[in-house]
């Protein structure tokens, strides 16, 4: 793990002070635990997953939105990002890549972020689960290997969920900068308690899909962009749909607010529901493409159906 961030993310980074947890949802909760009390506001982007509002609520803290660009080459505001920050804000809560839009952030946007952090003395947390699953020429960035700065001011939550399907065996990782921040983290994660803990099994999993997957990965990753643009293509070519391509996450989200609800077409997608992803959501659904193209093919093939029955 520490190797991985090492080698791969740029990070350098001590084995010390990296908690295994059961699940990158855990790792968000319990990084809010440790930096979250009554009151305290932290910023959360929209739309995003809705684990982190869920996780700053559930510490009685306030998630302050922050409106991104549904397009995926959208620059993030770092001027609305500067006046969303109070005397109350704790913590910058960044997920690159960016679920459910798909956005890559640039080293440019990481690091105008990472320098408010520190500006403001806040804690970054960055979610990476999504960090393997990045498209060409789009590269990822670490916000934590900008500067050496902005990493003592970041904890890394990552899980296996995405890159590796291992969402069954419940397992992440949280990653502290150092020592005072990895002792503040650990104690609000009640792992002491027993109460939570990473299954062993789950551990000796990642441990070989990180040293012995990367070729799989390589494939998956493939697989994935020429499914990417199957889906971007054939749901754009249906009127009332708008879609970006995605630059890294296997989703995508398109606009549908032309068009009937989907009931008819038997196809699961996840509704852009304020709830799941803020109420930049509305008017869009979430669709996985991380599946054969002949599965592919016949969830749009019924959507479009639907669609064009109208
Ligand atoms: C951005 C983000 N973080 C965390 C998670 C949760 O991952 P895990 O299955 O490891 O709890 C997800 C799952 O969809 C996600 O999209």
């Amino acid at each position: 793990m520490a190797r991985f961030h090492t080698n791969k993310r740029h990070v350098a980074t001590n084995p010390d002070f990296i908690i295994a947890v059961d699940s990158a949802a855990y790792g968000i909760l319990m990084t809010c635990k440790a930096f979250i009390s009554k009151g305290d506001e932290a910023i959360v982007l929209n739309p995003v997953d809705f684990l982190f509002k869920y996780s700053v609520e559930s510490c009685q803290g306030t998630a302050v939105p922050l409106s991104v660009p549904l397009a995926p080459d959208g620059m993030i505001n770092i001027e609305a990002l500067e006046n969303a920050i109070t005397a109350k804000t704790k913590l910058i809560c960044l997920c690159n890549p960016l679920n459910p839009t798909g956005k890559v952030f640039t080293k440019f946007e990481l690091e105008q972020i990472g320098n408010l952090a520190i500006k403001h003395n806040l804690i970054i947390l960055s979610d990476e689960i999504w960090s393997d699953i990045v498209f060409g020429p789009h590269a990822y960035t670490s916000i934590a290997s900008v500067s050496d700065a902005i990493k003592q001011q970041t904890i890394i939550v990552t899980g296996y969920s995405k890159s590796y399907g291992l969402a069954g065996l419940r397992v992440g990782s949280v990653i502290a900068p150092n020592e005072k921040l990895y002792q503040q983290v650990l104690l609000a994660s009640d792992h002491h308690s027993t109460t939570h803990g990473c299954n062993v099994l789950a551990q000796v999993a990642v441990k070989s899909a990180l040293d012995d997957c990367e070729d799989w990965l390589h494939s998956f990753v493939n697989h994935l962009k020429n499914m990417r643009d199957i889906c971007v293509d054939d749901l754009n070519k249906i009127v009332g749909i708008t879609c970006h391509s995605p630059q890294g996450c296997y989703l995508v989200f398109p606009d549908i607010t032309d068009t009937l609800l989907l009931e008819k077409a038997k196809v699961a997608v996840v509704p852009g529901l304020g709830k799941w992803f803020g109420d930049r959501a509305a008017g869009h659904i979430r669709l996985s493409f991380a599946t054969s193209e002949e599965i592919l093919k016949e969830g749009l093939d019924r959507i479009t159906k639907v669609l064009n029955e109208r």
